[in-house]
């Protein structure tokens, strides 16, 4: 039996039991991309590492240019060098590298498939993989449909145990060119097969928010409108765009980050709890709770939902230009670069209870968070340093200095009964001595296990793009660029998303 290289930390909370997946070859469409030399490779050679992946994982990376196998090896190895844990012991790495094969072909060119097939038939004679594949979509968009049927043209879906397909985001455009998508996916796939990622739900303080939730009974008396005044949920990026504009352009913060990455943290937030942790369950809870929630005022936009762009500004004492100006940005462009929304859930646990979510590029800092605000005490008995006390929030640290802290008030020291806000605080790192996985790690190695806990469900990503539909259907018109919103990169948003929570007389957090 092949041993661990490390120990297993038995304080480890996982979703699934530790397994090992069945050999098989993971085929990476868009090999010559960034994502596959960033995150997907050094992912899985750092599953390697760890011994969780079985030594007969084969890697196919598929693109247009006209690599050879060393050629792709060595790109592979420059990635996990670069992005990855490092190479490690040389000979785990020549053991990994035996498995990296490349494949040029045309996604849209049906002998590219036919040429494909050949060679993972033939990869299954020489490294043992027995038909089981995971073709993984890391290509522009656009292919996907295109992608997903060539393959079943070609024969190469096979049953959910034997076959999986992973697509990356943005799953569609909006609703109506998702819904299109699904259509074309569940012509050639079960359900079963399909694992549509979003990255942030592989984040281990992601899904400490279901353990908080759900593996504690004090937290969830409180977790209703009879407690929480009000919910903020923060996912702010110091980067700009970089060398995106391509992508970016098209998308935009709503597109790019507030309809996936924020909707999942504040699904978990606001879900009920699932029968069980299974997939079903789970994401059957998710759907219910996008479904019973809508934007706060529809009829103007302008009071539930603000977008903006960053301007020029400083970044950590360096100048740097505004969105407009950057590589390959339209300067006129109307592309939101931020975006401020205010949701309200429809249902018993929060009907009143707003959800405010914001996410932006060009911010102080990298930072996300959740944070649940709880109501005022009733009656005030005490004077308090600051005036006024400050009400309890319960903070969720996604990253970095991943954790989970307690805002409360205590008595300050003295003859006289005054209080000051304090904070008990749980720090991932300190606590457990070790850092939590790469989210890619978990995600594929869930994939490879048949687990689709984590990933996605058809509906669900579907009630995800109506949610957020009035807004693009606004957004989307031809706009005169002078009025788009603009803040200064470097700071914290536009005046017009603090107006948008002022007027609920709240603030946002300063983080
Ligand atoms: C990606 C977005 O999905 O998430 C990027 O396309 C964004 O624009 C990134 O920068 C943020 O991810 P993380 O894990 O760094 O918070």
């Amino acid at each position: 039996m092949v041993q661990p290289l490390i120990e297993e930390n038995p304080l480890r909370v996982g979703l699934t039991q530790e397994r090992t997946p069945e050999p098989l070859i993971l085929v990476i469409f868009g090999a010559s991309g960034d994502l596959t030399a960033r995150k997907l490779v050094p992912a899985i050679y750092h599953l390697r590492q760890q011994r969780r992946l079985p030594p007969e994982i084969t890697i196919v990376g598929v693109a247009r240019r006209d690599w050879s196998h060393d050629y792709f090896r060595e790109q592979m190895r420059q990635g996990v060098e670069t992005y990855g844990q490092g190479i490690g012991a040389e000979a785990v790495w020549q053991d990994f590298a035996q498995g990296l094969y490349y494949c040029a072909a045309d996604m849209d060119d049906p002998a590219g498939y036919t040429k494909l097939n050949k060679l993972l038939t033939e990869l299954d004679e020489i490294r043992g993989t027995r038909g089981n594949r995971v073709f993984y979509l890391a290509v522009a968009p656009k292919f996907f449909a295109e992608a997903i049927r060539q393959l079943g043209q070609a024969g190469m879906i096979k049953s959910p145990e034997k076959t999986r397909v992973v697509i990356e985001k943005p799953f569609g455009r909006d609703l109506a060119s998702c819904q299109e998508l699904n259509k074309v996916v569940q012509q050639v796939c079960d359900e079963r097969q399909v694992y549509r990622i979003d990255h942030y739900l592989g984040k281990e303080t992601v899904q400490n928010l279901l353990v908080l939730r759900f593996a504690n009974a004090i937290f969830e008396p409180l977790w209703n409108r009879q407690y929480v005044d009000h919910v903020q949920i923060t996912v702010a990026e110091s980067v700009g765009v970089e060398d995106r504009a391509g992508y970016y352009e098209t998308a935009g913060a709503l597109r790019d980050m507030l309809q996936n990455h924020l909707m999942q943290l504040f699904c978990l937030t606001a879900m009920e709890p699932p029968n069980q942790l299974e997939a079903d369950a789970l994401r059957n809870e998710k759907v219910k709770v996008i479904q019973a929630t809508h934007l706060a005022d529809t009829k103007n936009l302008q009071y539930s939902a603000v977008r903006a762009q960053y301007g020029p500004g400083w970044m950590k004492g360096k100048e740097v230009p505004g969105y407009r100006s950057e590589p390959g940005v339209d300067p006129n462009s109307t592309r939101e670069t931020y975006v401020a929304m205010k949701f309200f859930v429809d249902n018993w646990r929060w009907q009143g209870v707003p959800f405010y979510l914001r996410t932006g590029k060009r911010m102080p800092k990298k930072v996300s968070e959740i944070a649940i605000e709880f109501r005022q005490v009733p009656y005030l008995l005490f004077k308090s340093a600051a005036g006024q006390v400050s009400p309890n929030i319960l903070i969720l640290r996604i990253q970095p200095n991943e954790g989970v802290a307690l805002r409360f008030e205590a008595k300050m020291p003295g003859t006289e009964l005054r209080s000051r806000s304090v904070e008990m605080d749980f720090a991932y790192g300190k606590t457990f001595g070790i850092g939590g996985s790469d989210a890619y790690d978990r995600l594929l190695l869930d994939c490879m296990l048949g687990d689709q806990t984590l990933f996605t469900r058809a509906d669900e990503v579907e009630a995800a793009w109506q949610l957020v539909t009035p807004a693009l259907n606004a957004w989307d018109m031809p706009t005169d660029p002078s009025s788009i919103p603009l803040y200064e990169a470097g700071t914290w948003g536009p005046k017009e998303a603090e107006e948008l929570i002022n007027r609920d007389g709240r603030q946002w957090r300063r983080l």
